[in-house]
């Protein structure tokens, strides 16, 4: 009986978050869409079980909350998305060391973040992982794609050889995606990272093979 209420609490808790994250998520771009948090959650959960990590309600909850406030998408009088989100699982009365790692992954997962002042736990291992592994692959490569048109850059430059700058979403295939791999922080991860990968190589083959057909026919 007390395990069936606890049952429905939690999810009630987590329809909750879903529902605060749709709305907090509004005016990102496709690629940071409700679909990409299911996709995030759905595969941090699997890793999780895979890695045997018992901890799944911080998982998924960090999973849901981990694109909120993301800097690319704030207005700078936005409030903190530490505190948005500390409000939020207190109202749920979530316990304080849950709500402490769903934080530190929010504030942390980003690759950009140049802060790293923080302890890599299994969840925000977890977590970062499959926020990578959705940038990779077929998907990560429609990701891209769509970012780059969302900032209107171009789809590639053939004379800008210098990576670390993403003027072009193939220049950010080098910047950033074909890192990832190197970048995981579990064995499932990192798995699943190198049947992604590939598929980046062979679309990188492919597009090269098109963009020079006129010059192997010439
Ligand atoms: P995260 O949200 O995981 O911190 P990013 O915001 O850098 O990471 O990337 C999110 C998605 O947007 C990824 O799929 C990434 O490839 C894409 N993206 C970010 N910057 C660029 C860029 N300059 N060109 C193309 N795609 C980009
Ligand atoms: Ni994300």
């Amino acid at each position: 009986m007390t395990i069936y209420f606890e049952k429905m609490d939690i999810k009630q808790k987590i329809s909750k978050v879903e529902e605060f994250v749709r709305e907090n998520i509004k005016g990102y771009d496709s690629g940071h869409d409700w679909y990409h948090i299911v996709r995030v959650r759905n595969m941090a959960l699997f890793i999780g079980a895979e890695e045997k990590v018992s901890n799944t309600f911080a998982i998924e909850l960090a999973a849901l909350l981990h694109d909120t406030g993301d800097s690319k998408f704030r207005n700078l009088d936005d409030h903190d998305s530490g505190e948005l989100i500390t409000e939020l699982l207190l109202g749920l009365e979530v316990e304080q060391d849950i709500i402490e790692v769903v934080v530190m992954v929010n504030r942390y997962i980003s690759f950009s973040s140049k802060e790293k002042q923080y302890e890599l736990r299994d969840v925000f291992k977890i977590v970062q992982d499959a926020d990578r592994l959705d940038a990779i692959g077929a998907i990560g490569i429609a990701r891209a794609l769509n970012y780059g048109g969302y900032r209107n850059n171009p789809i590639y430059l053939p004379d800008d050889a210098s990576a670390g700058s993403s003027k072009s979403t193939i220049g950010h295939f080098y910047d950033k995606l074909l890192k990832l791999k190197g970048l995981m922080n579990t064995i499932t991860g990192r798995r699943i990272a190198e049947e992604r990968h590939e598929i980046l190589e062979r679309y990188l083959d492919e597009f090269y093979k098109e963009w020079n057909f006129q010059k192997s026919k010439t």
